[in-house]
């Protein structure tokens, strides 16, 4: 296959993985745009919130037992290769998993945890993650080299980087939080893109690493890893 064809496949893929994820949320918030809701009787609304609350705390709590282990119980993960889900959107989560399930992203153990999940499972954990409030990164035992992080930060700037994911890298909706993520990850997450082995659900990040050298893309983790965690 040619690149263009890997590229042109994967955007096939990936538009229908958005709108998956597009028809996942609509599901989640059909009451609040309803018109016409008002003038349904109370109980089944009721009856429909004791539902979704209960399944949220189900969700909680499968994310205790099952994906604590590896992300941490706050979502701050201390484990290497290992993302921090604390802070992140469940929007970019949802189409994460799913990729995960239809492998499109692949990883042996986040193949393996999400490959039987129903759609109620992708959106059920997803919607937990995206309450989990961001967690700042512990204490660094040196202060960074700031000679690394201005260059980190000059190309963020001259790559976009902060034009989709916000000049705090909190990123918002698909775009994911990158500040305070673990360096390592960042490093082979960026390789993984401008590589073409991790392929996302836009091109929009194999566009924007295409032009920056590996040695650039680890200084981008480098800075990425250790921008002071921002609020939603
Ligand atoms: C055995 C360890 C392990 C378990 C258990 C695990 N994960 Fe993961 N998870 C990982 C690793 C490692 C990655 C990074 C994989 C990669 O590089 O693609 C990851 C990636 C992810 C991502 C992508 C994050 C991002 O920033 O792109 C999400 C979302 C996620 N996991 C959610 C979950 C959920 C939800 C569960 C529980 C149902 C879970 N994980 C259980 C190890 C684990
Ligand atoms: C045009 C918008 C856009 C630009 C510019 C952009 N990104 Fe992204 N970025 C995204 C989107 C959308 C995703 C999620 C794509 C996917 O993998 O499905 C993403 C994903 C990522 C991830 C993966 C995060 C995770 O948790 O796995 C990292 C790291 C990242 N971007 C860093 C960067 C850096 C560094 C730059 C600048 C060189 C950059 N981005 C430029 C939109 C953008």
């Amino acid at each position: 296959m040619t690149r263009w064809h890997r590229r042109a496949s994967s955007a096939a893929a990936l538009a229908a993985a958005l709108l998956f994820a597009a028809a996942l949320q609509a599901q989640t918030r059909p009451a609040r745009g309803a018109s016409g809701s008002a003038a349904r009787t109370a109980a089944p609304a009721a009856s429909q919130a004791a539902a979704a609350k209960a399944s949220a705390a189900d969700y909680a709590e499968r994310f205790a037992t099952v994906c604590a282990a590896c992300h941490g119980a706050n979502g701050r993960s201390d484990m290497p290769g290992t993302p921090v889900l604390a802070g992140q959107h469940s929007y970019y989560t949802i189409t994460q998993l799913f990729l995960y399930r239809e492998g499109r992203r692949s990883n042996p153990l986040m193949t393996a945890v999400a490959k039987g999940f129903s759609d109620a499972d992708l959106r059920g954990f997803s919607d937990y993650i995206g309450t989990l409030p961001p967690q700042p990164a512990p204490a660094a035992s040196a202060p960074p080299d700031a000679a690394r992080m201005k260059q980190g930060q000059a190309l963020a700037q001259q790559h976009k980087c902060v034009f989709c994911h916000g000049a705090d890298f909190a990123g918002g909706q698909q775009v994911p939080r990158i500040g305070g993520q673990r360096e390592e990850y960042l490093r082979d997450v960026l390789q993984g893109y401008r590589s073409g082995q991790r392929v996302g659900y836009t091109l929009a990040m194999a566009e924007a690493v295409g032009p920056v050298s590996p040695a650039e893309l680890d200084v981008l983790a480098y800075y990425a890893a250790r921008v002071p965690v921002a609020g939603r």
